[in-house]
């Protein structure tokens, strides 16, 4: 067994993904894509089931964990929290929790890396508790806001110690004994906001709510509930949630099962759409139903995506998916369904360039604030193929080329792993190979994804 460690190695292997050396990589359309691929666990999951381990008392076990550096940096916070947090085996891992209200005061900065799950999350675990804990990144995460996470915790009485400009990353927080119970309605459809929130309001005496305008994913609520807490969660507006938390419930250790990523599965899905002949089956896909707008959309866009074998696996729909080459017609996206597959923009964006005629993702103003700015990078790459794209407010539309892409751009990826493996997946099916000049960060999220992509038939060299 290894324990979790926080230094620049981790126990997958990967150096820490900030301190790699840049790799540029490049895709070039040669084969088919066929096979069987299992994406990796999901990672918004597996951030939450080492936290929620590290909150409730006793022992509790993961499978199927995502080992990418992101997940890692969560596990070596959640060890400096005060849990024992150990590797058994290739996704195996267990946590002896602390117990709400038991955290013990980190000795070192909490160093997230490229994570912004892991940060704003613990950011709400901290605040709940009176220890003081620092946090920061990479330069991608150093440009993220935090102020949206900053104020609702201020108003539960934690306080800001010290922050870089305009509350980013380096941020001293002190949290409190006592968190106020606070209903909050979250200014931007963000699961990291509403689940800091709930984390936060674990520690509280009273009830905590968090009202969403749209609901975004709901892992928290589901997880929380899984470990013994009372929070219920009731349809608010046309699209929107409200989400009650009891305070100071006694959180016991569970065993989790961690589903496949539909964020990760998305790029088989799109490259086996875009590649002719293609014919491939994802495995173990969460289906979430606040996870799977990318499926309903590409459903629309033509797309054949038949769904096997669906089932409930860990508390959550998972289906195996069978994806054959499609030819694609444009579609508008609309805003409402951001929050369903607001990861899933970058890839889309690659479906939409092989597509026939327009296709109007809507309402995108989020994509600017992820690990790079997704809006801007997204276009710049597409500039590079040769693809006809423009930004109209916060809306992207994309000109396709009926099944062909001109390519052979070099796409600059900002330290950002989805905009890395989408441009990949656009090469395996444009007319001159893609290339960008980091692969690197792919580990964030999805360590295996060359080896998975190499084993259907993609080339990278
Ligand atoms: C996540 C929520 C989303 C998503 C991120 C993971 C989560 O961010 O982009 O990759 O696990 O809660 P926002 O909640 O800020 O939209």
């Amino acid at each position: 067994m290894q324990p979790a460690d926080s230094g620049a190695s981790s126990p997958s292997g990967h150096r820490s993904a900030h301190h790699s050396p840049a790799k540029p990589l490049c895709a070039g359309a040669e084969a088919p894509l066929k096979g069987r691929l299992r994406p990796p666990g999901d990672k918004s999951i597996s951030h939450r089931s080492l936290i929620l381990g590290l909150l409730a008392k006793g022992r509790t076990t993961i499978q199927g964990l995502l080992e990418g550096d992101d997940v890692l940096r969560t596990a070596a916070a959640c060890s400096a929290l005060g849990a024992k947090v150990e590797r058994l085996g290739p996704g195996a891992w267990q946590v002896d929790g602390c117990g709400v209200g038991s955290l013990l005061q980190p000795r070192d900065v909490l160093d997230f890396g490229n994570a912004g799950t892991g940060t704003r999350l613990m950011m709400g675990v901290v605040g709940g508790h009176a220890i003081e804990a620092t946090f920061d990144g990479d330069a991608s995460l150093r440009k993220r806001p935090m102020r949206r996470i900053l104020d609702p915790l201020t108003l539960m009485g934690v306080k800001v110690l010290s922050e870089a400009e305009g509350g980013r990353c380096p941020v001293t927080l002190r949290g409190s004994s006592e968190p106020a119970p606070i209903e909050y309605r979250t200014p931007v459809p963000s699961a990291q906001l509403k689940s800091a929130i709930l984390l936060a309001g674990l520690n509280s005496p009273g009830r905590t709510t968090v009202i969403e305008t749209e609901a975004s994913r709901d892992h928290t609520e589901k997880m929380l509930a899984y470990f013994g807490a009372s929070i219920t969660s009731t349809p608010d507006g046309a699209h929107g949630r409200r989400i009650t938390l009891e305070g100071r419930p006694e959180l016991t250790a569970r065993d989790v099962i961690v589903p496949a990523d539909p964020s990760s599965g998305a790029f088989a899905l799109v490259g086996a759409l875009i590649v002719p002949g293609s014919d491939v089956v994802i495995e173990g896909m969460m289906m979430n139903p606040l996870r799977i707008g990318l499926i309903t959309t590409l459903c629309e866009m033509g797309g054949s995506i038949e769904t096997l074998n669906a089932r409930i696996e860990g508390g959550e729909d998972v289906a195996d998916l069978r994806v054959r080459h499609s030819a694609l017609k444009g579609v508008d996206v609309p805003a409402e369904r951001a929050p369903s597959m607001i990861d899933e923009y970058p890839v889309l964006a690659v479906a939409a360039a092989f597509a026939t005629g327009e296709t109007r993702m809507r309402g995108l103003a989020e994509l600017r604030v992820k690990e790079s700015d997704r809006l801007a990078a997204v276009a710049a790459g597409l500039d590079a193929a040769g693809v006809a794209n423009r930004i109209e407010g916060d809306d992207l539309i994309v000109t396709g080329g009926a099944g062909k892409v001109a390519g052979g751009g070099m796409v600059a990826t900002h330290l950002d792993h989805r905009i890395a493996m989408s441009f990949l997946v656009m090469g395996l099916a444009s007319d001159k190979p893609m290339a960008i000049d980091d692969a690197s960060m792919i580990a964030t999220s999805f360590p295996s994804f060359q080896p998975d992509m190499e084993r259907l038939g993609a080339k990278f060299e």
